[in-house]
């Protein structure tokens, strides 16, 4: 079945005014503030909405986060039945910092159809659209960019590879650069580093290494609208995790996601802008209004646009 065009702006109107809250507290040096401000206006948003809503990946689990903890229903209990992803505040340095790229996420699936994802990291893998096999978790990196290379028809020295600039992927950063693959290290923000695969004018052509799996999870669901390949592999190194994975139904640890694994059938995805980067603008205040810049993505309509709109700070 499909999710009813009329909450495309219902969820935009949930990230832009968690963007909106989050954006008084850019640059203050808090990230904990900043995110608070973005879950509460996310949750009393949500609550507006006539469905029967459930967070599946949140801000942890109820002792541990107050406000859109895993397991919270949310919407007015009248209507549709609905799976809920949300990150609030993806890139909490970013805002605390007033640097490029904090974003506000959220993508719906109906009940059952999003990946109930552990808080633990995340191995992936994403790319344009490719045959099976070709671009996988499971291949050697010179295999994957050469493979790409074929694919796209391009040198691997006019590859593109975006990846966390982190110690742990010290041994693929490295092994890109004697491949000669032009770098795009990011500094956080592996959401939206997934997304630049989505289009030609980002200029990535693989993302990859480890991260979030919440956050794997919120770029599987916008990757799918744009049709483009996403893998995920979620890392338990510890007892405290396989505990926790078990607990959650997941008998093979060592399982590899499928895009159509992550996130099934429908969904909506919303990214508002915090701060300014090159995908999104971030929030302007003009007097009693504010200005804010939306990716949405609705699968079924077929629908991936950035809507940007000018709304009442107060209602
Ligand atoms: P926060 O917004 O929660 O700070 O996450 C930012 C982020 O960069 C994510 O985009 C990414 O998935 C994760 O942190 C990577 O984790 P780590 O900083 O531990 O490598």
């Amino acid at each position: 079945m499909a999710i009813d065009k009329r909450f495309i702006n219902q969820i935009i109107k949930v990230s832009s005014k968690a963007a909106l809250a989050s954006s008084f507290l850019v640059g203050k040096k808090d990230k904990i503030a900043a995110d608070q401000a973005a879950v509460d206006a996310m949750r009393s948003e949500l609550n507006k909405i006539d469905m029967n809503g459930k967070v599946v990946i949140g801000e942890g689990s109820l002792d541990k986060a107050p406000m859109l903890y895993t397991g919270e229903l949310l919407g007015n209990k009248n209507g549709d039945s609905f799976d809920i992803a949300v990150d609030p505040l993806e890139g909490t340095n970013f805002a605390a910092n007033n640097l490029p790229g904090a974003i506000s996420v959220i993508a719906i699936a109906e009940k059952g159809n999003l990946f109930n994802a552990p808080e633990t990291y995340m191995d992936k893998i994403a790319t344009c659209n490719v045959e099976k096999g070709l671009i996988d978790l499971d291949n050697p990196l010179k295999k994957n960019i050469s493979n790409l290379a074929d694919f796209m028809k391009k040198d691997i020295s006019s590859i593109t590879a975006c990846i966390l600039d982190r110690p742990r992927h010290k041994k693929i950063i490295d092994e890109l650069k004697e491949l000669k693959v032009k770098l795009k290290l990011i500094t956080d923000g592996d959401v939206l580093g997934a997304l630049y695969v989505s289009n030609p004018k980002y200029n990535v052509d693989i993302f990859l290494g480890i991260g979030g799996g919440p956050e794997g999870v919120l770029a599987a669901a916008a990757l799918d609208s744009y049709n483009c390949h996403f893998q995920g592999r979620f890392i338990f190194d510890n007892d405290k995790d396989i505990n926790d994975a078990k607990q959650m139904g997941i008998k093979d640890l060592n399982k590899k996601y499928e895009i159509n694994e992550i996130v099934k059938g429908d969904s909506i995805f919303c990214a508002t802008g915090i701060t300014t980067s090159d995908f999104l603008s971030g929030v302007e205040i003009i007097d009693n209004n504010y200005t804010s810049e939306t990716l949405v993505t609705h699968k079924n309509s077929n629908f991936k646009e950035i809507i940007k709109k000018t709304d009442p700070i107060i209602e």
